[in-house]
């Protein structure tokens, strides 16, 4: 029987207007440019000063539905992956199903942090390739400003908000889509980066807030560490396992916390610079939509082409990591 296999059939992002530079965190904790951009690669982020997480998912599926000439109603199934859901229930896929009025769509939200969106992905994927459904959307969005300490320079340096949409069909040609990805967790790293208060473990009280303990905490130095090389080997795997190298790869798509790990990432794949989406020098560190971000992005401006091979790689809280390698099947937007 042959193997049916799930491509991305349109893309849509959306990220708010404000833009919070670095010179204005100068302003706000004691941090400079230079250490910023030096060691992160971020110079700006985003801000959003009103709504919510379902807000910044809705405008990205507002222009991936315009982008397919589909409306709503044809969505099957909606996978909004998030840290930051509107609230904890019901699930943003919910809401973001009522504001679009995708009236025959079901939802859930996913959370695996920055790996977030790759889990969907592949999520997502395994009900086009069993036959049960024909259109499904994968959202990965954030509004990191929620759960940012902005006293705290170890971490608001690092986030911004955003988001972006993929849909997934099946491939009229098997060898298109996404072909394979290995996904990892590592409970063990829970304590290196999360929000302890809210939850059921600790209950907000005046005390989790007084502690600010409803912010988001990472041990920096220690996710360095294990991201460097979780994002780096997971990469290398997927290319050894489908025998590419460096060259059969048009594009790796990191997920972006540090323009270090991506480099790492990248030397390790044998890969160009050149051939590698980095946005987070406009974006920080978005979460769940770093990598739709980008796709969505590239192919807006015609530089994803149908045939090349992409490789996602994430990693993030949890731990949290994997790759996916995808042959890109969406053509060019038409140029007016
Ligand atoms: O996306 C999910 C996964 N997350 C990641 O992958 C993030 C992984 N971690 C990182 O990207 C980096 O560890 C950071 C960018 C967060 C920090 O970079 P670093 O090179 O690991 O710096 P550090 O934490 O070791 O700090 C070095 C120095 C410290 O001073 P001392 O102790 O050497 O005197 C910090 O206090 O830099 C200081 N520092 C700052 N200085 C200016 C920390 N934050 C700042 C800041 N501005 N914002």
């Amino acid at each position: 029987m042959k193997k049916r296999t799930a491509t991305i059939t349109a893309v849509g992002h959306y990220t708010p207007e404000k833009i919070l530079t670095n010179a204005d965190l100068e302003k706000m904790v004691d941090t400079n440019d230079e250490w910023i951009r030096s060691r992160t690669g971020i110079s700006e982020r985003r801000i959003m000063e009103k709504g919510a997480t379902s807000d910044i998912c809705v405008k990205a599926i507002e222009m991936l539905l315009a982008n397919r000439k589909i409306e709503a109603t044809e969505i099957d199934l909606i996978i909004v992956a998030t840290v930051t859901p509107d609230m904890f229930f019901p699930a943003t896929a919910c809401i973001v199903q009522d504001k679009i009025g995708a009236r025959n769509a079901w939802g859930f939200d996913l959370s695996a942090a920055c790996s977030g969106f790759v889990y969907a992905l592949v999520t997502g994927a395994q009900f086009i390739e069993s036959g049960a459904y024909k259109k499904v959307l994968v959202v990965g969005a954030d509004k990191m400003s929620s759960i940012v300490d902005y006293t705290d320079r170890n971490t608001c340096i690092l986030f911004g908000d955003g988001g972006a949409a993929v849909l997934l069909e099946p491939s009229e040609d098997e060898l298109y889509g996404i072909l394979d990805h290995k996904l990892y967790s590592d409970g063990s790293g829970g304590g290196y980066l999360y929000m302890k208060g809210g939850g059921s473990l600790n209950p907000p009280t005046h005390a989790t807030v007084d502690n600010r303990m409803h912010y988001l905490y990472q041990d920096g130095k220690a996710v360095f560490k294990v991201a460097v090389v979780g994002m780096a080997e997971v990469s290398a795997e997927i290319m050894e396992r489908n025998k590419l190298k460096g060259e059969d790869i048009s594009w790796l798509v990191p997920h972006q916390a540090n323009l270090r790990i991506i480099d790492a990432t990248a030397d390790r794949m044998g890969l160009d610079h050149s051939k590698v989406m980095v946005n987070i020098d406009k974006y920080g560190n978005t979460t769940a939509a770093t990598i739709p971000l980008c796709l969505s992005e590239w192919w807006q401006c015609g530089k994803l082409k149908r045939g090349q091979n992409i490789v996602m790689a994430s990693f993030g809280a949890g731990y949290t990591w994997g790759a996916a390698l995808m042959k890109w099947s969406l053509v060019n937007p038409e140029k007016p």
